[in-house]
């Protein structure tokens, strides 16, 4: 398997600005390590995050002013019996007040071809992040919003929250899971990528 890369434009989102002491050891870009109990800046923790490959996903969600949505890759499964998964999302942004408001979510797992569907929901895009009138979309069975032609998509019923610095963490139940075609879009190095 090949990994290629999809986007020369450099993304930056790793989780934004949290707590600056850190009590792990981190290997720091010019070999230096920052031991227990040293402080790690953000930027460091930023860098070293960027190392890890993610799924691209849109996550949707309700408000009493319609649909809203976010780009994220902060999204996991964590249980597969009850089904669950968890997605980390910034305390300020609308769709995670949608995702509590509405105490329901779906996830629309990106493909390769869809780059500009990741820009768009992560306000990046000319439209609005959560507009959802030029994305080609359908409605799932708990009426919330899931894009065409995606690798896979899922709904799910808020079941719990927990608060993680700037974050939240919106755990939910799946209620419905179906695999679509395409190969999963990537987020790597702050740039997207695709398997081949
Ligand atoms: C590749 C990428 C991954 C992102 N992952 C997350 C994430 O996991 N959680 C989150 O809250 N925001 C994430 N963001 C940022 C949101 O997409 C962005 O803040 C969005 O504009 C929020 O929109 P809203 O305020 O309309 O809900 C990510 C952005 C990009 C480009």
């Amino acid at each position: 398997m090949e990994v290629l890369q999809t986007s020369a434009l450099p993304l930056g989102y790793v989780a934004p600005p949290f707590v600056t002491r850190f009590y792990l050891r981190c290997r720091q870009p010019q070999g230096r390590t920052t031991t227990l109990g040293g402080e790690l800046e953000e930027q460091e923790f930023r860098d070293v995050m960027a190392r890890l490959a993610a799924s691209v996903v849109v996550i949707s969600a309700r408000t009493d002013r319609g649909f809203r949505g976010l780009t994220a890759t902060s999204f996991v499964s964590i249980s597969t019996e009850p089904p669950m998964v968890l997605v980390g999302l910034e305390r300020m942004t609308i769709t995670r007040n949608a995702v509590i408001e509405s105490k329901a979510f779906n996830v629309s797992v990106l493909t390769r071809s869809q780059e500009f569907i990741a820009e768009r929901f992560a306000g990046r895009a000319p439209a609005v992040a959560g507009a959802w009138s030029d994305v080609p979309h359908h409605l799932g069975a708990n009426g919330l919003p899931l894009i065409d032609g995606c690798a896979a998509w899922l709904e799910c019923k808020l079941a719990q929250v927990h608060q993680a610095g700037d974050h939240d963490i919106c755990v939910g139940g799946v209620e419905a899971a179906t695999k679509g075609d395409g190969e999963p879009l990537i987020l790597w190095d702050r740039s997207f990528w695709s398997l081949r």
